[in-house]
């Protein structure tokens, strides 16, 4: 049990691989025979972990109780790794089944364990593992990502935007990467956190915001240099860095007249300015562009569809095996209110569906969860069901931007694992979860920044951990990869502290649900931050949220019989399920439908009812956490203890406030009374 204050302000506070060097391969005797530059970087985590704790590397595999080896196809027999148990087994699972490109197997056996891999970074994650989680149990483990793309989106700015700040919704202090407008000269903080990213998995990178101003377009051209600088830092953990840029660059940066992409100038453009950022980075992942979006240039302006956008900037990539991730958060930021006919979360299928089929191979089209806007709930968007022809990555949020902005515990691990798992063609035999229809891998948005816990909640640390984990292995129950972040992050808890903090965690996305907008209907927050209750902070706004509550009703009716029309955008038999009061399901109820206040839910109760009963008991379960924490004042390092303390007082007046406004806001509307006789304002 660590009990005194180990804070070093000019470090952040140590995340999933607490220390410098990892005791877990530390005072052990080491085998190595694997080559590659990951290797390198394997060998100095040995290095520095038997300088610390002792250790050595040795020359015969019999003497080794850690073994690294790679193995190739067909794998070449060497009668001296035969003679270790661990060795042959883990080898003739690899030979049984051969590993993929990042895969590994991790095999223990009479004091020795044995990692084995088909290439240097195969071997890298192995390591990784044994530091992150201790000694194997005895047995074969193998592992391998689901998928290729595994990847972190910053919104990082260069210079402190006037609005946004230096990441926008980022709320954990400024960028790691930028400062007054330049790249940071000192990346050992880069450095650091490319290596809790390899930890689970991530290996793509995108460094600045989606929405590319001026100064950010210029990482494509003039700032190269100091972008290769970071590549080279995120390359030694096998992580490949992309660039967020601005659709109209080749106006931007290039001079030209027209960002038409259909003009062979544009598209020679790209091709050179690609050629360029290669020379500099070898090994760059490729483009992110958001365009058409919320005030961001895009093809529209040339009467240019989206594919016809994307293609030249893939063809400058193809030949560099680059990608462009291009977003599918398209839809009319001017709304009229006063027009219920035109539905927000209709648009990117409306978009983007008619063009499947159309984009290049190496485009990704990355699809946000929701067709809305990252909410704390919202059904999956039917637009990662319907293209069959077209990669596809989902994106989720890791910044908690609409989840409490890692002010509020809201641990998001169960609520992506809905999405992952979500079966469009139901749950009918063969039906493929979301998970494997992520063509195109998982993206998410960053909650890091320079603040001393990394993600400003040290609680918050464990979605970024949830997040690679999960891109890793999308169908993992997010509530053991919640144990294994704690188990990693706090190394020295006792069992009831890792208890405790687990209860803080499992359901505290369920809890902030409760205090926060009811029944799917969301946002109901501030349209100034997005930060804490305002339920008409976005009736009467151009940006096309909104929850039509009056005296008799809430909700917004989405069905094909009298709404929008957007749950036809479903097959069978969610299209029938949303559309059906009967049955589509309470969580999203108010996301599909206009019901009156009196309308009974499927768990017995009325809708106002629920909504007086779950803010009430949302921020009891906040005070509950409040006083379980408080417990662990002397069991966890007080740093951590201190800050999230400090949270939890923020976390209770907040959802207090959320509650108080909600529910007098329904009953003032409503005028229903509260079946409990508790009172509101
Ligand atoms: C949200 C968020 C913006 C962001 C946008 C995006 O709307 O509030 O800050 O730019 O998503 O995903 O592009």
């Amino acid at each position: 049990m660590t009990t005194t204050d180990t804070r070093d302000t000019t470090r952040e506070h140590p995340a999933w691989l607490p220390g410098e060097s990892s005791r877990h391969l530390g005072g052990r005797r080491v085998y190595i025979d694997a080559h590659g530059p990951l290797v390198d970087t394997v060998r100095s985590e040995f290095t520095r972990a038997m300088a610390a704790h002792g250790g050595r590397f040795v020359d015969v595999i019999t003497d080794a109780e850690i073994v690294v080896i790679l193995v190739t196809e067909p794998m070449a027999p060497n009668p001296a790794h035969a003679d270790v148990a661990a060795v042959r087994e883990a080898a003739a699972a690899a030979e049984a089944s051969p590993l993929t490109p990042e895969g590994y197997i991790l095999a223990r056996r009479d004091s020795v364990t044995a990692i084995v891999a088909a290439t240097d970074h195969g071997a890298l994650y192995g390591v990784l593992d044994l530091m992150r989680n201790g000694e194997p149990a005895p047995g074969v483990r193998r592992e391998q990502p689901a998928h290729p793309i595994r990847m972190l989106d910053h919104w990082d700015n260069m210079t402190v935007h006037p609005v946004m700040g230096a990441v926008e919704r980022g709320y954990a202090g400024d960028s790691i990467f930028f400062t007054d407008g330049e790249v940071r000269r000192d990346l050992d903080r880069v450095a650091r956190y490319a290596r809790l990213l390899a930890a689970v998995g991530i290996n793509r990178v995108a460094i600045n915001n989606v929405n590319v101003h001026r100064t950010e377009a210029l990482l494509l051209t003039d700032k190269l240099p100091d972008v290769a600088r970071v590549a080279d830092v995120f390359r030694s953990w096998g992580i490949r860095l992309h660039l967020s840029v601005n659709f109209a660059s080749p106006v931007l940066l290039g001079g030209l007249e027209s960002a038409d992409p259909l003009l062979p100038e544009v598209a020679e453009w790209w091709r050179e300015a690609t050629d360029r950022v290669y020379d500099a980075i070898p090994d760059f992942g490729g483009y992110v562009v958001k365009a058409d979006s919320e005030g961001q240039p895009g093809p529209f302006s040339y009467g240019r569809s989206h594919a016809e956008g994307a293609n030249p900037l893939a063809a400058a990539l193809a030949p560099h095996d680059g990608i462009v991730h291009w977003r599918a958060f398209v839809y009319n930021h001017h709304q009229d209110w006063r027009d219920r006919s035109t539905d927000r979360a209709k648009a990117a299928f409306g978009h983007f569906v008619p063009l499947d089929g159309q984009f290049a191979d190496n485009v990704v089209l990355q699809v946000k969860h929701g067709p809305i806007d990252f909410q704390t709930r919202e059904p999956v968007s039917p637009v990662i069901g319907a293209l069959t022809h077209t990669n596809v990555a989902v994106e989720l949020q890791v910044t908690q931007e609409y989840t409490g902005q890692q002010k509020h515990v809201c641990y998001l691990g169960p609520a992506w694992s809905e999405i992952l798992r979500f079966r469009f063609a139901g749950e009918t035999d063969g039906a493929r979860p979301v998970a494997d229809l992520a063509t195109g891998g998982f993206v998410a948005v960053s909650n890091v920044g320079t603040d001393h816990f990394l993600t400003g909640h040290p609680l918050a640390q464990a979605n970024l951990y949830a997040f690679g984990r999960l891109s890793w292995e999308p169908l993992a129950d997010p509530l053991r990869i919640l144990d294994e972040w704690i188990g990693a992050t706090f190394p020295d808890a006792d069992d009831h502290a890792r208890a405790v903090i687990h209860s803080i965690l499992d359901s505290s996305w369920a809890t902030y649900e409760k205090y926060t907008a009811p029944l799917g209907v969301g946002f109901m927050v501030s349209s100034r931050d997005h930060y804490g209750p305002d339920v008409d902070g976005y009736e009467y706004s151009r940006w096309g949220t909104y929850h039509f509550a009056d005296r008799d009703g809430v909700g917004v009716d989405r069905t094909q019989a009298t709404g929008t029309g957007f749950a036809g955008q479903y097959p069978s038999p969610w299209r029938e399920r949303y559309e059906s009061l009967a049955e589509c399901p309470d969580d999203l109820l108010l996301f599909f439908h206009h019901v009156p206040y009196d309308h009974v839910l499927k768990s017995g109760s009325t809708v106002i009812q629920h909504i007086y009963d779950t803010h009430t008991e949302g921020v009891q379960d906040v005070l509950r956490s409040q006083a379980a924490w408080a417990g662990l004042s002397n069991r966890i390092d007080s740093a951590t203890h201190e800050r999230v303390t400090t949270l939890l007082v923020e976390q209770v007046r907040s959802a207090g406030d959320w509650r108080d406004q909600i529910q007098t806001y329904f009953f003032r509307k409503s005028g229903v009374a509260d079946a409990t006789g508790r009172p509101h304002y």
